[in-house]
């Protein structure tokens, strides 16, 4: 399947972010181009959780130390996300799994370019107004 690419549309302009953006899409591009025959998912499944929170937790410290208005809410889409993604992928880590499926390969492409479009290009432009 084609690349799966971070462009500077996506960009928000705080570093920080910005670096962990790309980080998120080079892992999920080595997830997507997995494949169980190739041996467990497992380390790749894990690595994208892992990162995800942590990417999650650094974003939720910068808007509270920037007394960020709709952190909440932000919050609460994090961990509707993270729900959403160990829901999805879980099935990865087990034995036999039969790979990427269709629906996962679309909330791969989707979530997070879609999550940093709105809710972070949000918080970003809050920060120059
Ligand atoms: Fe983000
Ligand atoms: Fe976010």
């Amino acid at each position: 399947m084609d690349a799966f690419v971070f462009t500077d549309d996506l960009l928000v302009h705080v570093d920080v972010i910005d670096n962990d953006h790309k980080e998120l899409y080079e892992i999920t591009n080595i997830l997507l181009s997995s494949s169980a025959q190739s041996g467990s998912m497992d380390a790749i499944v894990s690595k994208l959780w892992q990162y995800t929170r942590d990417h999650f937790r650094r974003e939720e410290e910068l808007m509270a130390s920037k007394n960020y208005n709709k952190l909440n809410e932000h919050k609460t889409e994090h961990e509707y996300l993270v729900f959403k993604l160990e829901q999805l992928t879980g099935h990865l880590m087990e034995e036999g799994s039969a790979g990427i499926t269709a629906e996962m390969s679309t909330f791969l492409t989707t979530w997070l370019k879609e999550h940093i479009e709105s809710y972070d290009r949000q918080f970003a432009l809050s920060l120059s107004a």
